[in-house]
């Protein structure tokens, strides 16, 4: 469905629950988030339901996100019922990987074609640092189980932050020659109030490029990365900047929260709710949602906090 501002909008990314097994610093507070009522949660069948009618609308790319969508329990019947529903050409899933081991040949199986594992360092004490209690043997053992599933693509997820692993760039890139795998820079949004990052954090994408002169630039794929490639490498380097470059214009997506919000845009704090409604309902709620999509998301930098207002583990990356 075209918007307001004549965005095709074909991308539903949909948050299946706001719990996690880890504690990112830049996507939640360190004691994680209280578990909500049972009710108050989206139903697996109104998952479905909500799916059905954005693929009314034309929306033919799904997102599983999370929190972490694989600590939901029917997160494989999740998957395998919305890749049967008429319209939905493709469902991709972001995890941090630490469950792929066990899970990533039922989901290839119940129709997931990409993952995108988050991986911010290749150092087991920054791993857990950064993730406040994190094992990077297990985000290892998740991508190698990716990796031998066999998904169409498989991305790897680095939040870009100053003083931490800026240092790494170099290593994290030379995973794309080493596997066949694409690894993204993405910046740091200014999500999670108090998350101790000092200005230095903040550094743009362009942080890459120097680093890594030998880039080529490839072609724009229709996403949201500027892509690049390592001389002779299997996979591409993308870079993604919400902050420095943001690419509001280009957006085409929505997003559904596990307990049923609606969110036109990431950053902005309008919401709407699709629990307990029925099909006819969700449709019609969905339609004015993307009309309700904003031109932009507003100022974001370190001065000015993302008006999200809910961290990334309730909105779903
Ligand atoms: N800034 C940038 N990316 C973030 N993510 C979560 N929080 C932030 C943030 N504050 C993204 C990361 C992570 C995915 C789950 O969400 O890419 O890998
Ligand atoms: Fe969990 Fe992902 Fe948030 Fe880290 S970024 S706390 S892995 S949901």
């Amino acid at each position: 469905m075209i918007d307001r501002y004549g965005r095709d909008i074909r991308y539903l990314r949909l948050s299946v629950t706001e719990l996690c097994n880890l504690r990112c610093r830049y996507c939640m507070p360190a004691d994680g988030v209280c578990k909500k009522a049972h009710d108050e949660m989206l139903t697996e069948d109104e998952m479905i339901c909500a799916v059905r009618a954005a693929a009314s609308l034309g929306i033919t790319k799904l997102r599983i996100t999370g929190g972490e969508p694989l600590v939901k329990k029917n997160i494989v019947s999740i998957c395998s019922r919305a890749s049967e529903v008429p319209g939905i050409r493709e469902i991709c899933l972001t995890t941090n990987g630490t469950r792929l081991p066990e899970l990533a040949l039922p989901l290839r199986h119940a129709g997931v074609r990409r993952v995108n594992i988050s991986l911010d360092t290749l150092d087991a004490e920054k791993y857990r640092r950064i993730t406040r209690r994190g094992e990077l043997t297990q985000a290892v053992d998740g991508i190698h189980a990716a990796l031998y599933a066999g998904f169409e693509k498989i991305k790897l997820n680095a939040v870009l932050i100053g003083g931490f692993n800026d240092d790494e760039i170099p290593e994290l890139a030379e995973l794309t020659r080493l596997y066949p795998l694409d690894v993204r820079f993405i910046e740091l949004m200014p999500m999670v109030e108090g998350a101790g990052f000092g200005p230095e954090a903040y550094i743009p994408c362009t942080a890459v490029l120097d680093r890594l002169p030998e880039l080529e630039a490839l072609p724009p794929d229709g996403g949201v990365a500027k892509l690049y490639r390592l001389p002779g490498a299997k996979g591409s380097v993308g870079l993604i900047s919400p902050v420095s470059a943001h690419f509001c214009a280009a957006c085409n997506r929505i997003r559904l929260t596990a307990d049923g919000r609606l969110k036109p845009c990431l950053h902005s704090g309008d919401e709407v709710s699709l629990k307990g409604l029925d099909y006819d309902a969700m449709v019609e709620t969905l339609r004015l949602a993307i009309l309700s999509k904003p031109a932009w998301h507003g100022e974001l930098d370190r001065n000015h906090m993302s008006r999200a207002g809910r961290g990334m583990n309730q909105i779903g990356g």
